[in-house]
């Protein structure tokens, strides 16, 4: 099994001062469930939300919040300790940052702890701006955020919803997944290449009706496919999943369409298409469906020995492709390459995802898979068992070169 990518990575932590100062207690201790070195950074003002004792148990790391030793009796001798913490880090993610942090950097100030190691950067830098909805949607905010984008910080926008002022808009801190996720993103080498794309994507299984209370179903998750919008959302693309039955969820930028069978799944599919530059059918689409639904519930007294099925309609053979990419999944048990390969050419897609029931770890239900990326031209690469996240950015890196 592949390392976890955030495993042993230095990473400096800045934490600025909002309500949502708070909720970086939270996303440190995921940084450090995850095996990174945590060094801490806070402004002066973040010390009014939480204290640095907090940070610094969870940390099991000095805190700095000063940017001048307080006396000179309390000086650590290291003189030059910004530029030492800024060349120490692998990262800087600064988790809240407040509108006035995000100005200061953006203008190039270096008034505080925090400013002054991001000044002397030369890691990737992941910016998380929290505030409230007025000031987050203030235009002297947007620009500064517009700036640090285009100079090559990573910005994670605010999200939508209630904010501690009872107000709603934008200006929420993301939620800690969605943060490690940038995370791993960014130390895993990714940044925004699919800015432009409009991505389409079916995840999970899909259920049969047979009377009002009993289903055909497949043991599909959805992890693979919302693992796929997860990070095609995080490289900039603009994400659509169409999801069966699932209780995965994706970030809230991404547009969701719930439904339930194959029938469904297919309606849905055409409509989005016709919006999508990419299609990636990740969905376990159902091969049968009953072939009448009974509207009341069958009784035990109908002693009923068989049910009739007939064939669903295949999406990925039946959809119109001109000017699309299409990538479909194959599941198999035997054959697999063959097999994947034949469906890749009946199926004319670009790319096919082969998934083998036969590896551990790998498949229904797992965070991990293993899979064989199949192209057109008949070239397979195989990708070693990893999390699905990672697999989904090495797919998406292939569709990128279809
Ligand atoms: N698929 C589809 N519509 C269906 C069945 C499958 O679009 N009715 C898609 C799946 O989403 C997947 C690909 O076709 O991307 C292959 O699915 P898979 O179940 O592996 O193959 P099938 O074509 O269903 O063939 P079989 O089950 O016989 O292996």
């Amino acid at each position: 099994m592949a390392r976890d990518v955030l495993n042993g990575k230095k990473i400096v932590l800045g934490v600025t001062g909002c309500i949502a100062a708070y909720k970086s207690a939270y996303l440190l201790r995921e940084l450090k469930k995850r095996g990174a070195d945590v060094k801490v950074v806070m402004t002066p003002s973040a010390t009014e939300f939480i204290t640095p004792l907090t940070l610094s148990s969870l940390s099991q790391n000095p805190v700095v919040v000063n940017l001048f030793p307080p006396s000179q009796s309390e000086d650590t001798g290291l003189t030059t300790w910004h530029i030492d913490l800024a060349l120490w880090a692998d990262l800087i993610l600064i988790a809240p940052a407040t509108v006035n942090t995000v100005a200061k950097i953006a203008h190039g100030f270096a008034d505080n702890a925090l400013t002054t190691v991001v000044t002397a950067a030369r890691s990737p830098v992941i910016i998380a701006p929290a505030a409230d909805v007025d000031m987050y949607e203030n235009q002297l905010t947007k620009e500064n955020l517009q700036k640090l984008e285009s100079l090559g910080f990573y910005i994670i926008p605010a999200e939508e919803g209630e904010l501690a002022s009872g107000l709603k808009g934008k200006g929420r801190f993301p939620e800690t997944d969605k943060i490690t996720d940038v995370a791993e993103m960014i130390l895993s080498g990714y940044k925004k290449d699919l800015t432009g794309k409009k991505i389409l994507i079916t995840a999970g299984p899909t259920y049969e009706d047979i009377d009002p209370v009993r289903f055909i179903g497949n043991r599909s998750s959805g992890k693979m496919g919302f693992a796929l919008a997860k990070a095609a959302y995080l490289r900039g693309a603009e994400v659509t999943v169409i999801s069966g039955p699932s209780s995965e969820t994706a970030y809230q930028e991404v547009k969701r369409i719930d439904v339930r069978s194959a029938d469904e799944m297919k309606k849905a599919v055409t409509k989005e298409l016709k919006k999508n530059d990419v299609l990636i059918m990740a969905a376990a689409v159902a091969d049968y469906k009953p072939a009448r639904k009974v509207a009341k519930k069958l009784k035990k007294e109908q002693k009923l020995s068989e049910i009739k099925l007939s064939v669903t309609d295949d999406i990925l053979a039946s959809i119109k492709k001109e000017g699309k990419t299409v990538v479909g999944f194959a599941l198999e048990t035997d054959n697999e390459l063959a097999n994947a390969k034949k469906k890749l050419k009946s199926k004319n897609l670009d790319m096919i995802v082969l998934n083998s029931l036969k590896d551990k770890r790998s498949g229904f239900e797992f965070d991990t898979n293993k899979v064989t990326v199949i192209k057109r031209s008949g070239r397979a690469i195989k990708l070693p068992l990893q999390s699905k996240f990672q697999i989904a950015n090495k797919i998406l890196n292939e569709i990128l070169n279809v």
